[in-house]
């Protein structure tokens, strides 16, 4: 069975794009030679991620995360088990919008962007589901979904 957690904190608010490339970089590195994939995301100053994998792997991997001083608040969602990991072509897509990208448009392309994956994804598993409702209130708040 794989393993899938999901959480989310707040980047710290001198978090700059060197941060990003770092965090990036050990994650390719890293997860890679663990098994582990996944998907993470910044928006709107917010962390959002979801590791699938070995359970001891990915529970030690977010006790490391938990303690990364780049970002605080971190939040436990959702823990579940799937047949398949679901995020193994993902890559950790990583996208800042709230640092480098001030274009307007930029943001909007983002947001247009993230809608039409959490309407794509199918969820079938708990951290799934928590992972895109955690994002989805996000943009609620962002009132880029109007109920
Ligand atoms: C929001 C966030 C997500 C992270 N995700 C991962 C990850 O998926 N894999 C990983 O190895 N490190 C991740 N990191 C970085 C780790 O906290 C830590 O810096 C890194 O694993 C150290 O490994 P290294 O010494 O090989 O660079 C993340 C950090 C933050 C702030």
């Amino acid at each position: 069975m794989i393993y899938q957690l999901t959480y989310t904190s707040e980047a710290i608010e001198t978090l700059a794009d060197d941060d990003i490339y770092a965090i990036l970089k050990s994650s390719e590195q890293n997860n890679h030679q663990l098994k582990i994939s996944g998907c993470l995301l910044l928006y709107n100053q917010k962390f959002y991620q979801i590791l699938e994998g070995n359970e001891a792997l990915v529970l030690e991997l977010y006790e490391q995360i938990k303690r990364d001083p780049r970002h605080y608040n971190v939040t436990l969602t959702a823990t579940s088990y799937a047949k398949e990991p679901l995020y193994k072509d993902w890559g950790m897509i990583f996208q800042d919008v709230t640092t480098s990208a001030t274009d307007p448009e930029d943001v909007q392309q983002f947001e247009r962007t993230l809608l039409m994956l959490e309407s794509l994804t199918e969820k079938t598993t708990e951290s799934e589901i928590w992972f895109w409702r955690e994002i989805k209130k996000e943009l609620v708040k962002k009132k880029v979904i109007v109920h």
